[in-house]
């Protein structure tokens, strides 16, 4: 009988060995930290969906961001609940409105954070969907570039260091960057939801934006599920209209095209681990049905293992905390 002469277990022996060879490791200068902020002073609004997430006031967003900041998360994720909401969406360039206060009063207290604002209509809408309507119902994309444009704006006249456009519309990178340009801010960043996915992984964040579509889904605009080829066209042309970070959204079923992504292109790339995903996760871990720090750590190293270099999760304090904590 032979011994096998290659021995793989002999590394995995100890944890300090398994420490030297490891090669992927999570640093909390990977995650972003999304926060929903919310009018009012003192409010934190629970989410029954997404235990431990909150829409919070601006004064609560920014001790959130403060906390994110100490642990060592380089950007929070603003998404704002307006105060009212109309057809076009107004309420999302207002010069106070939630995110634009918000992003002043973190940029204020701690610069050093880098404030990235997601830029979209359906938060602001009361019909629900990213974009403004034709007659017909349809979601209009050229009228819509004009309005995501106008809010990117107000976003980078706040102070923002970065805007994430997450509507799906055709165009809408080269439109947001001609703005920024003309206005004179020509170092504002692009993030794009480039590989954007009609998901059903996405439910409760609508319920913690207050943008589920009143009528029909977005799957005019969100990419098919079914796609990868398509999700590398979408790439290129974000990076061509100017996009300095893509994203690949959900995460976790889209762990091909992170890697893909990161493969053909030669950029930074970002994954979204959303909202249902952190609801799979928190509801069976609170169930005791997984030991949910470990089963966290490892689908946030394996975004990182697919090739994603910045990863937007619900988690990320808790576990930059942890990380900190730990010096894993
Ligand atoms: C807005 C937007 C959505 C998410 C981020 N920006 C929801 C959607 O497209 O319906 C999802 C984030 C998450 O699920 O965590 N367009």
């Amino acid at each position: 009988m032979a011994f096998p002469k290659t021995r793989l277990r002999r590394l995995r022996r100890t944890e300090g060995l398994r420490r030297m060879v490891r090669e992927t490791r999570l640093s909390p200068a990977d995650l972003i930290q999304p926060l929903f902020v919310c009018p009012g002073r003192g409010v934190e609004r629970p989410v029954s969906s997404m235990p431990g997430v909150a829409q919070l006031s601006v004064d609560r967003a920014l001790e959130a961001a403060k906390e994110a900041y100490r642990v060592g998360v380089p950007a929070v994720l603003l998404f704002g609940i307006p105060e009212h909401k109309d057809s076009i969406g107004s309420d999302s360039w207002l010069d106070d409105g939630v995110v634009q206060n918000a992003v002043r009063a973190i940029k204020d207290a701690v610069p050093e954070l880098t404030v990235i604002t997601d830029v979209c209509l359906c938060e602001y809408t009361d019909h629900g969907h990213c974009g403004v309507l034709t007659r017909e119902g349809d979601v209009d994309n050229d009228a819509t570039l004009k309005l995501l444009a106008r809010q990117a704006l107000s976003h980078a006249r706040a102070g923002a260091d970065m805007v994430a456009p997450s509507d799906m519309m055709d165009g809408r990178v080269g439109a947001i960057r001609a703005e920024l340009d003309e206005a004179g801010l020509s170092h504002v960043a692009i993030m794009a939801y480039a590989a954007k996915f009609a998901s059903a992984f996405y439910g409760p964040f609508r319920e913690a934006a207050e943008s589920a579509p009143k009528f029909g889904d977005r799957r005019s605009y969100q990419m098919d599920p079914a796609n990868g080829d398509e999700a590398l066209r979408e790439v290129a042309l974000d990076l061509e209209e100017g996009a300095d970070i893509v994203m690949v959204k959900p995460a976790l079923a889209y762990l091909d095209l992170i890697y893909r992504v990161r493969h053909t292109f030669n950029c930074p790339v970002a994954a979204y681990n959303v909202s249902g995903e952190y609801a799979m996760l928190r509801a069976a871990g609170l169930n005791g049905w997984l030991d949910e720090e470990r089963a966290v750590m490892e689908v946030l190293t394996a975004i990182k293992r697919a090739g994603a270099n910045l990863i937007i999760t619900y988690f990320a304090t808790q576990v930059a905390r942890r990380l900190v904590d730990s010096r894993r």
